[in-house]
């Protein structure tokens, strides 16, 4: 259990220091505990910290949750003295310079607005808020305090997604001609099987899938294929009754499901199907195919996978009599394997520190985060108005 330290002096984040007092808020949830505490802030405390240009910057943590057992459990689990359910007092200690908000989506706002006030550092997970108007506030608000702020865009450095970025990079594809982004599998609901995702997931203002994955597809897309600009999108409710973590039935309120067509600047056209209630049987839970008119590449979490020109098969018609077999799997080679490789979300945390202790660039800021939610919301948009919606950046933000 943590107690509060007023003794400890505000620690001055544009000089490297040995140690970065980060709160870690949502640290019991799902994507808290695993990725962000298991996979990335932990094995870096048990580095020794981070390694700067002249020093080594050691996160010390305060994880804040609802739930005392299982914040000392988390805590116990990974050798971390100090927890809080009290945010307002973590918030208080001056020992702190950053706050990190995991917890769900619909409380961000006004979590990152204490933080602000109480003069921390701001990094988040996706989406940095509901709506972009939303997110450019708390743009301003940290600008009007001069603190830094990034939102966690980590899908970009899965290993497969790399490697399909290393190759449109490298223009082995030529020209880009199209794009297919497949996504989801099937979430059950609550009846036969627990359901796989918690239920605000499936409520009004944090939940529905364009607001949860669209904001990754944003920058996905931009910084792989180019920048995005229209969509016209549809969206559903596949499975509209859930049973909630009490037991209790409920009616699903958002959609479960969506797709969307997307113009790229330059005439590049692509599509986006992402779904909760689909049965996997593609290469992997996530895939982008990119068709070049050298060759065209799919990748999915791990692997990716290029047709060349002339390891394209000549189909010319199809046979309505008879199966021929065809392997439409051979035919494709392995990209090349990364020269190494962290986990999606070290990476980030890595990029957010250094930006706080040492200045670096950080892609991933609020700008970008704002860009993110501000794509989910155009697609919303025509979704309700059933047409193709503009996207530029919402006014006052060049993002991206
Ligand atoms: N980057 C990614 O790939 C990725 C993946 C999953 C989730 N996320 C984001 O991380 C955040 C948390 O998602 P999660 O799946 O870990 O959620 P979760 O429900 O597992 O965890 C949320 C945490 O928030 C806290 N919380 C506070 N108020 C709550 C409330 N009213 N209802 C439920 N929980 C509440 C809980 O203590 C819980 O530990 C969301 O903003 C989500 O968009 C990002």
């Amino acid at each position: 259990m943590w107690v509060p330290s007023p003794s400890a002096t505000q620690q001055n984040c544009r000089m490297a220091q040995q140690t970065i007092g980060i709160i870690v808020n949502g640290a019991t949830g799902r994507i808290g505990s695993t990725q962000h505490l298991a996979n990335a802030l932990v094995p870096i405390i048990a580095e020794g910290g981070l390694a700067l240009e002249q020093d080594r910057l050691l996160p010390r943590l305060l994880l804040v949750g609802r739930d005392a057992e299982r914040l000392a459990a988390v805590a116990r689990n990974h050798k971390l003295a100090d927890w809080t359910t009290n945010l307002d007092a973590a918030l208080a200690d001056p020992a702190y310079a950053i706050l990190f908000d995991a917890a769900a989506t619909q409380q961000r706002v006004s979590v990152l607005e204490k933080a602000i006030a109480a003069g921390k550092h701001v990094y988040c997970e996706k989406p940095v808020a509901p709506t972009a108007a939303q997110a450019l506030m708390l743009l301003r608000q940290v600008e009007r305090r001069g603190l830094r702020h990034g939102v966690v865009e980590d899908k970009v450095h899965l290993p497969g997604l790399s490697k399909l970025a290393a190759v449109v990079a490298r223009g082995e594809l030529g020209r880009l001609v199209g794009f297919r982004l497949d996504f989801g599998w099937w979430v059950f609901d609550g009846s036969e099987q627990p359901c796989q995702r918690p239920s605000w997931n499936y409520r009004p203002g944090g939940g529905g899938i364009i607001l949860d994955m669209y904001p990754h597809w944003r920058y996905v897309i931009e910084s792989i294929i180019g920048r995005i600009a229209a969509v016209a999108s549809s969206a559903w409710i596949a499975t509209p009754e859930r049973i909630d973590e009490r037991g209790e039935r409920y009616s699903v309120a958002v959609e479960d499901s969506a797709a969307t067509l997307l113009e790229v600047e330059g005439g590049v056209f692509g599509t986006v199907a992402s779904s909760w209630a689909t049965r996997v049987r593609r290469d992997d839970l996530l895939t982008l195919q990119i068709d070049g008119t050298q060759g065209s590449a799919i990748a999915g979490l791990h692997r990716c996978r290029v047709q060349s020109t002339a390891q394209t098969p000549a189909i010319s018609h199809f046979n309505v009599m008879q199966d021929i077999g065809a392997d439409y799997h051979s035919g494709w080679a392995d990209a090349p394997t990364l020269p190494s490789y962290r986990n999606p979300y070290r990476v980030g945390w890595e990029a957010f520190l250094r930006h706080v202790a040492a200045g670096a660039p950080l892609a991933c800021d609020f700008t970008a985060g704002i860009r993110d939610v501000a794509f989910a919301e155009a697609c919303h948009r025509s979704t309700e108005e059933r047409r193709w919606i503009p996207f530029p950046p919402p006014a006052g933000v060049d993002a991206g």
